[in-house]
């Protein structure tokens, strides 16, 4: 199963200075259950965030990067990401790999998808990185909404599942 997790502001803000653009303790703790023992990837931005633990403990991680990561031990993904990803998904049929983002990486993974985790942030804030998420999500239907003060946390199924690519060799 492959799931995207990702938090965006009102108008789908997702980063600023390659950093979150907020600090919210309940948004992390839902990170943190959800993605606990599973497969995490995420572009080379994303993890070079300096506030990104490297790797995230209790998961195994993969960077997608055109370079080496030096200093961890940590896996590296590139070229036919999409295709590297669904190998993946054959190889572990039992534990769900996430997504983490950034937006480059999203865009590039987004129909081979199942789900979306999704954390809506109540606010504007100041951003330099944002998903047009009206795009994201067409082709996804709406699973799930727990509101919860600042955040509102969702859940989408895919309904556009590239079926022509999920058959790795
Ligand atoms: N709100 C959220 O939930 C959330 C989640 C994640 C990230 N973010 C934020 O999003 C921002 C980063 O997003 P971003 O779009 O700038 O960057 P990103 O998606 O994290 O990473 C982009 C990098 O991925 C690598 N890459 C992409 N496609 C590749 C391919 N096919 N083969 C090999 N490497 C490939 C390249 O790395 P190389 O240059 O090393 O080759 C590229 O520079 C940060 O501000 C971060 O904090 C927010």
């Amino acid at each position: 199963m492959i799931n995207a997790i990702f938090a965006v502001d009102r108008t789908g803000g997702l980063g600023f200075k390659g950093s979150l653009p907020w600090n919210i303790p309940e948004d992390l703790a839902f990170f943190k259950k959800t993605t606990l023992n599973s497969i995490v990837v995420m572009g080379r931005r994303t993890w070079d965030d300096p506030k990104m633990p490297k790797p995230l403990p209790n998961r195994e991680n993969y960077v997608i990067t055109n370079r080496p990561i030096i200093g961890y031990n940590v896996k590296t993904i590139s070229g036919d990401i999409k295709k590297s990803i669904l190998s993946l998904e054959q190889q572990n049929p039992n534990t769900p790999i996430f997504i983490l983002g950034g937006k480059e990486i999203l865009l590039e993974t987004r129909d081979i998808l199942d789900n979306i985790y999704l954390t809506y942030v109540n606010s504007i804030y100041r951003i330099d990185t944002r998903i047009d998420m009206n795009s994201f999500l067409s082709g996804f239907r709406a699973l799930s909404a727990d509101y919860q003060g600042k955040c509102t946390f969702m859940t989408f199924k895919s309904l556009i599942k590239d079926a022509t690519i999920s058959q790795p060799t």
